[in-house]
């Protein structure tokens, strides 16, 4: 299959519009990560999104909504107070949220679960293919499973060259990491996956909150997964990941100890690190998250890959305190190690 690589037009919007309508696959933007998108209606349509992406058949999709009115015909019960507070302060936006499905989303889409994760992105690339499919979009991260997800039009390429036949490239993500996943079948909203709307800003939304224990640690043994994405080792570079934690200078210290030892080894270290906090590793080979929280939530899936380009065997990156959008990005870097964090 040849893959077509075109920006963001009217045009391209219009051919996406009518690849999704006919049963084919179409990657998009959206203001968190790149979409592999199928009309979230067609079973038949999903199912090629489970195979171009190799995403194991027991893991649901989103479905992509581009108006709140959309919902309704997805979802089985009326939504709580809560859930109508979270849609008119955060969507469009990075948040899902999982209701009880309707018999009209096939099975395919969620994984044979009797619940629906339906999102509204905010960015207008999404929201446009959606109008021109005229039907919800069923989208999983755009990358090979298991593979970091994509931020750039060329991460999609990189991993679905041959395998769709639409990209459409709408520049940089501007969150970087995935939506916010809420389960709302519950007393309390639940969240599932952290992301750029934070348990703080959800609590202030709608007066209580509950964050899935699961979010920061391997699950154990024998243990059913509330979001099936969870079980599996996600975002992953080929390099084995070392998450460093604890007071700065002593991180610092630490990995630049790894990192020798490592050399020393015959292997080929790389360190991911806080921008201001490059210097302090001399001529060790070291790529910047960024400077902040929210800096590598944008930077962390893209140095990831780099790591691979780079041919980096072995990796040690620096922790941010697991709060607000930190507890997002070290969800996804603590799942990329295997949850190996050394403390120091
Ligand atoms: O930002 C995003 O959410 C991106 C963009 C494209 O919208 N999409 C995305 O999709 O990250 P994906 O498939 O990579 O992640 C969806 C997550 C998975 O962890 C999946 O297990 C969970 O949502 N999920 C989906 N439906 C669910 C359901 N009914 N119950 C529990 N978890 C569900
Ligand atoms: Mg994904």
């Amino acid at each position: 299959m040849q893959t077509e690589l075109l920006p963001v037009t009217p045009e391209a919007i219009a051919r996406g519009g009518e690849l999704i309508r006919g049963g084919q696959l179409v990657a998009f933007p959206t203001e968190t990560v790149y979409g592999l998108g199928a009309n979230a209606l067609d079973g038949e349509a999903v199912k090629r999104i489970f195979e171009a992406k190799g995403r194991p058949g027991d893991n649901p999709l989103i479905a992509h909504i581009s108006a709140i009115g959309q919902l309704a015909p997805l979802i089985a019960v009326e939504p709580s107070p809560a859930a109508r507070a979270l849609m008119a302060a955060c969507w469009p936006g990075p948040m899902t949220l999982i209701f009880p499905k309707s018999d009209i989303v096939p099975r395919e889409v969620t994984a044979g679960l009797d619940t629906v994760a339906v999102r509204f992105p905010a960015h207008p690339a999404a929201r446009a293919l959606i109008d021109a499919a005229g039907v919800p979009i069923a989208a999983p991260s755009a990358n090979r499973s298991g593979r970091p997800s994509p931020t750039t039009a060329r991460h999609v390429l990189e991993d679905m060259a041959g395998r769709v036949p639409l990209i459409l490239d709408g520049g940089d993500c501007a969150v970087g990491l995935e939506s916010t996943v809420i389960d709302m079948t519950g007393d309390t909203p639940r969240v599932l996956r952290p992301g750029g709307i934070t348990p703080r800003r959800i609590e202030e939304i709608c007066g209580g909150v509950a964050v899935d224990d699961a979010v920061m640690r391997p699950l154990k043994e024998g243990e059913v997964a509330r979001s099936p994405g969870m079980k599996y080792r996600h975002y992953a570079p080929a390099g084995a990941l070392t998450i460093v934690q604890g007071e700065e200078a002593r991180v610092i210290e630490a990995i630049r100890r790894l990192y020798d030892a490592a050399l020393d080894e015959g292997k080929r270290p790389l360190i991911l690190a806080l921008e201001s906090h490059i210097p302090g590793y001399g001529p060790r080979m070291a790529l910047s998250l960024g400077a902040d929280a929210a800096g590598m939530a944008h930077a962390v899936f893209a140095r990831l890959r780099d790591a691979d380009d780079l041919g980096a065997d072995v990796l040690f990156s620096e922790a941010v305190p697991a709060d607000g959008l930190g507890l997002a990005v070290m969800n996804r870097l603590g799942r990329a190690a295997g949850f190996h964090i050394v403390e120091v």
